[in-house]
């Protein structure tokens, strides 16, 4: 062995990170032309990710001592997987086109029998469509707003419905469709947002009773018996007088102004006890592998709504919830990026990477 080889330290597991990353024009890119001829909203590109998240992954793997290939995701990334020959996967894609695309990446990798980090096709399809993992957990009890979905072809609310309301894309996360005006207090309001947004984001509305009350994100990781649930984060509002508080896509952008998180959060035992129970009981129903976020609103009265799951929660470093939990409980970002890969090693059985 010469004197480089020496010094340099082994390089022993492959990693591939596929993603997607923000950038405009994205139907052109993909396919060559303009899918699209009205302008965008401006959270348009808000669940894709900035290269500098990428760069972070691929450091904290590296840390590890892990050899990384960045494998963006596009129609050549069959051709890249055979080429590059990742040992494993950390996925991070949000996909391309419509209402199960998260689940594409991860489809493609079990296709090519190439492991990944993350939840499967199925998980990740369900997830994304909220109105459908509600109704999964109410039949485990799992209490959640009361609900309506209107289809974009239909954009009419029928029936009675409890004001005020919360109107949402029923399939995006990061906060996209989620404004500071999505709160509606009568019919005519909603059918007005309703109409709007369905132009705006092509898609069925989700139209929840508005849960007023404290917000609390819980983090997940690892499986079985090795699931690690972080205690419950709370989104403090800054503006209590505010009359309806929601975590915007405004807000996220501008977190500092607008929120106080507080990890572990300032509740009684037993609720504590409740909110982390419940995140895992949903982590185990919904078949989620090896990390996953979930949203829950405290009524006034006490009672604990399950809102949302973000089984491909954000990782970027300063701005996203998930590494945020985890720093606030003393774990810091390369070691969290590495527990996730460790994780879905073990479900692997690719446990000579571990020890
Ligand atoms: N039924 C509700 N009652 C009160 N507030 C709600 C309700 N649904 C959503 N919100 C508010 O809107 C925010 C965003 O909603 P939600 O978590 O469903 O969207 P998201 O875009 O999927 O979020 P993420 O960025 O976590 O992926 C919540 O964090 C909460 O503040
Ligand atoms: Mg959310």
């Amino acid at each position: 062995m010469d004197e480089k080889e020496m010094s340099e330290p082994p390089q022993w597991l492959h990693v591939g990170i596929t993603y997607n990353l923000k950038k405009s024009n994205r139907d052109e890119e993909w396919d060559g032309q303009s899918t699209s001829i009205e302008p965008a909203a401006v959270d348009n590109e808000a669940e894709y990710d900035d290269i500098t998240t990428i760069m972070a992954i691929k450091e904290a793997l590296e840390s590890y001592n892990c050899r990384v290939t960045l494998l963006e995701v596009d129609k050549e990334l069959p051709v890249k997987l055979v080429e590059h020959k990742p040992d494993i996967i950390f996925n991070i894609a949000e996909g391309i086109h419509g209402r199960g695309r998260e689940a594409q990446v991860p489809a493609l990798l079990n296709f090519y029998k190439i492991p990944y980090t993350g939840s499967d096709e199925t998980t990740l399809c369900i997830a994304l469509d909220k109105a459908l993992t509600k109704r999964i957990l109410s039949t485990y009890h799992i209490k959640t707003p009361k609900d309506r979905v209107i289809a974009k072809d239909q954009s009419q609310l029928t029936g009675r419905f409890p004001f005020p309301a919360i109107v949402k894309p029923n399939a995006e996360g990061s906060s996209k469709g989620i404004s500071d005006v999505a709160i509606v207090t009568n019919r005519r309001e909603l059918q007005e947002l309703v109409s709007k947004d369905i132009g705006l984001y092509k898609q069925d509305m989700l139209v929840e009773e508005y849960i007023s009350g404290r917000e609390f994100t819980v983090g997940i990781f690892g499986n079985g018996r090795d699931v690690h649930v972080f205690p419950p984060m709370e989104i403090g509002y800054i503006n209590q007088d505010k009359q309806y508080n929601i975590y915007s896509y405004n807000v996220k952008q501008n977190y500092k102004e607008f929120i106080r998180y507080e990890c572990p959060a300032n509740i009684s035992k037993d609720i504590e006890t409740e909110m982390i129970n419940t995140a895992r009981k949903i982590f185990e129903i919904l078949s989620c592998k090896d990390f996953a976020r979930i949203d829950f609103r405290l009524s006034p009265e006490g009672k604990l709504y399950f809102i949302e799951i973000n089984p491909l929660p954000g990782l970027a470093p300063g701005y996203s919830d998930f590494p945020m939990i985890a720093e606030f409980n003393g774990m810091d970002y390369n070691s969290l990026v590495w527990n996730v890969l460790k994780s879905a090693l073990k479900r692997y059985g690719m446990k000579s990477y571990i020890d």
